[in-house]
This record gives structure tokens, sequence and C-alpha cells, in this order.
């Protein structure tokens, strides 16, 4: 866990989730913008609904009410166009579940492989009100799982703009030239730096 005591001066933002992955790739993108990432451990409530921005909007009101800190959330889905955008905002069911060999399973001998990542950052603070951020990559879901880097569907999904890698076989930083979050992260790091 990073200690918000060791943070140069300078900006910090508050970044509620479990997951050390997108805690690894918002770091680095915000530090392009010169912010400092602070983790924080909070079993934020997640809302089971059809939109990943409600499901975001819920857990950063959520996170802000235990905390009474500024702080944002990000929630993101896989949207297949073969199989009419599932697993979307279950994604997170279907990968503790089926997970991308059931999704390859699912996908056997289907030739049309389009996909996006969507993402979504809420920030809200006690005392400003809340505001959500988008990101969405285009791509394809591979014939089989490639790479060992990531977490979630990145071995099975291939960017348009690099069709012959998975995630899975990109660093964070190279991940972070194309994915949802890092957009996502981008638009809400403009917003944040010229408002704080
Ligand atoms: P969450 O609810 O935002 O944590 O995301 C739901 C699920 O989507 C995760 O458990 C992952 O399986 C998948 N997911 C979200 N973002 C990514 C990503 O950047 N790469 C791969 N899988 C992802």
């Amino acid at each position: 866990m990073t200690r918000v005591s060791s943070f140069p001066k300078g900006r910090v933002a508050f970044f509620v989730t479990g997951n050390i992955h997108k805690f690894k790739e918002a770091r680095h993108v915000l530090a392009e913008y010169k912010v400092a990432t602070a983790l924080l451990r909070v079993k934020a409530s997640e809302i089971q609904d059809d939109d990943i921005e409600n499901i975001a909007k819920a857990s950063v009101r959520d996170a802000v009410e235990r905390c009474r800190l500024p702080i944002f959330v990000e929630d993101a889905g896989l949207f297949i166009d073969a199989l009419n955008g599932f697993p979307g905002p279950y994604s997170s069911y279907v990968y503790r579940t089926i997970g991308t060999k059931g999704i390859l399973k699912l996908m056997k001998e289907v030739e049309k492989r389009d996909a996006y990542f969507h993402s979504v950052i809420a920030f809200c603070s006690p005392k400003e009100s809340l505001r959500c951020f988008h990101g969405k990559v285009k791509g394809k879901i591979s014939q089989e799982e490639r790479g060992n880097s990531g977490f979630g569907f990145d071995p099975i999904f291939k960017p348009s703009d690099s069709p012959n890698r998975t995630f899975a076989e990109m660093t964070t930083e190279e991940k972070n030239k194309f994915s949802h979050r890092a957009q996502a992260l981008r638009k809400f790091a403009e917003w944040y730096t010229s408002t704080f």
C-alpha cells in the first residue's frame, strides 16, 4: 500500500480500488500529469446495474461517505459484439465464473470477433459534485490466450491499434497507450489538474 505521507509536495488523487493492476495503470498515467496516486483500500459497495456508469457512481458516493475525502473509482467491462455486448457490466462475475477460457469457448467458430473495453472513472468529494470520465478501446477477441501481464481478459483482447498483440503481451506503459482506462484517466487528469 502506498503511504500518503511519503508523497512529495504536489497533487494527489485518492483511488479506491481492490485491484492492484488498475492502481499500477493509474499511477503511470497520472504521473504524466504530475499527480501522485494514493491507493485507498476501502470496501466500497458495487451495485449490479446494466450501466457501468451507474455502478461507478454508486461506488464513489459510498466511498466518499465513508472516507470524507475527494476520491475516484473506476468501473470497466468487456463488450463483445457477437454476444450482443456480453459480458459488459457483468464482466467481473463472468471472469470469476467462466473466465477467459469460457469466453473463448463461447466464441469458438465465431468469425466476427470485434469487442471493446469501456471504462468509467467517477470522481466525487465531500464538497464537489460527482463527475464521470469515459474511455473506450476497440479491438478483437483473440483465438487463444496469449501473454502473462495485466489481469482479467487482457490475454484474449487485441486492441485495433496494435492488432498483433494482446494486452497481456504488453507492459503497463504499452497498454496505457491504447487502453480504455488510460483514456478515461487522461480526461480525468486534465480536468483534475485544471481544477485543483
Ligand atoms: P471491474 O468491475 O471494473 O473491476 O471490471 C470487471 C471485470 O472486467 C474485471 O474483473 C476484469 O475481468 C475485466 N476488466 C476490466 N478492465 C480490464 C482490463 O483493463 N483488462 C482486462 N480485463 C478487464
